[in-house]
């Protein structure tokens, strides 16, 4: 799973991983296996904080760093979310802020705690299951049945209605930030992830922000609307046009651009 961050005018590449694997990029690579590296921010058996025991990395590439965690005070498993200190775009604070605004509502992990130190900051909350990308591309056809991507096409439309009530766009949705709940009381339940990317769309007095003339490219490539691909300033209707093209790729097994890792072809 990759972020861009083209500006309006910057010529687009397919986009290589840089050396740290972490810089921005076109396409999507959440079916790349996690590795862990000793570049990693943490490593089995870390304690952050004296208080969440690092058991193994789940998920990094864009971003961050996931990774899985014991909570030795309350004995649950937990996801530990890493950012580097010295990461230029430093995303990691609007992900708390969205992630506490939406406490209490559904299809949102629990915030446990969050915090910083000189080499990273990170954010814990509660383990998910896997993400519907995952579990999509688990599929014999790499497709969901018609019934299950409408049931989770419903709970994301949910999620995503959550998220704009507290004033955010999501700009980054896709099938990667998304995952099933863990235990088997939510085993049926879809979870938001990921508020890197989010964006307040709404004023102090609760009126839409005015657009911006030229916003830079948000999102991935290939769940971005036509909007975002013509760096338009993004709205709630383009968290919706993912939506819909997750569900078309849900149910078909594939978007009819998923081959074109060129940012300009896709939109045009
Ligand atoms: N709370 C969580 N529980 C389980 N898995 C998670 C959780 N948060 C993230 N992940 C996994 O890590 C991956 C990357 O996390 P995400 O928040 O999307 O970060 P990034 O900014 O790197 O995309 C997700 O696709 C998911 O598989
Ligand atoms: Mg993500």
């Amino acid at each position: 799973m990759i972020k861009v961050q083209f500006s309006p005018s910057s010529p687009t590449s397919g986009g290589s991983l840089s050396s740290s694997g972490r810089q921005y990029d076109s396409y999507d690579t959440s079916d790349l296996r996690v590795t862990m590296t000793s570049e990693d921010l943490l490593q089995p058996g870390h304690v952050v904080k004296e208080r969440w025991k690092v058991v193994r990395k789940i998920g990094g590439g864009g971003f961050g760093e996931i990774y899985e965690g014991l909570d030795t005070v309350t004995k649950e498993l937990v996801a530990l979310k890493l950012e580097s200190a010295k990461q230029p775009k430093q995303v990691l604070k609007m992900e708390v802020a969205v992630l506490k605004k939406l406490q209490g509502r559904d299809h949102v992990c629990r915030f446990i705690g969050c915090g910083r130190n000189d080499r990273f900051n990170y954010v814990v909350m509660a383990l998910q299951g896997r993400n519907l990308a995952e579990l999509r591309r688990a599929q014999p056809r790499g497709a969901f049945s018609l019934s299950t991507s409408l049931r989770l096409g419903l709970q994301i439309l949910r999620a995503i209605e959550s998220i704009h009530d507290v004033g955010f766009l999501h700009r980054d949705i896709k099938p990667s930030n998304f995952a099933m709940g863990r235990l088997p009381a939510a085993g049926r339940k879809v979870f938001m992830l990921d508020f890197g990317l989010a964006r307040q769309y709404v004023t102090a007095t609760g009126e839409v922000r005015p657009p911006r003339a030229a916003a830079g490219f948000r999102g991935t490539v290939r769940y971005a609307s036509v909007n975002a691909h013509k760096n338009k300033e993004m709205g709630r209707h383009d968290d919706l046009w993912s939506l819909f093209y997750m569900l078309v790729e849900f149910v078909n097994g594939q978007l009819p651009w998923r081959k074109i890792k060129d940012k300009e072809q896709v939109g045009s």
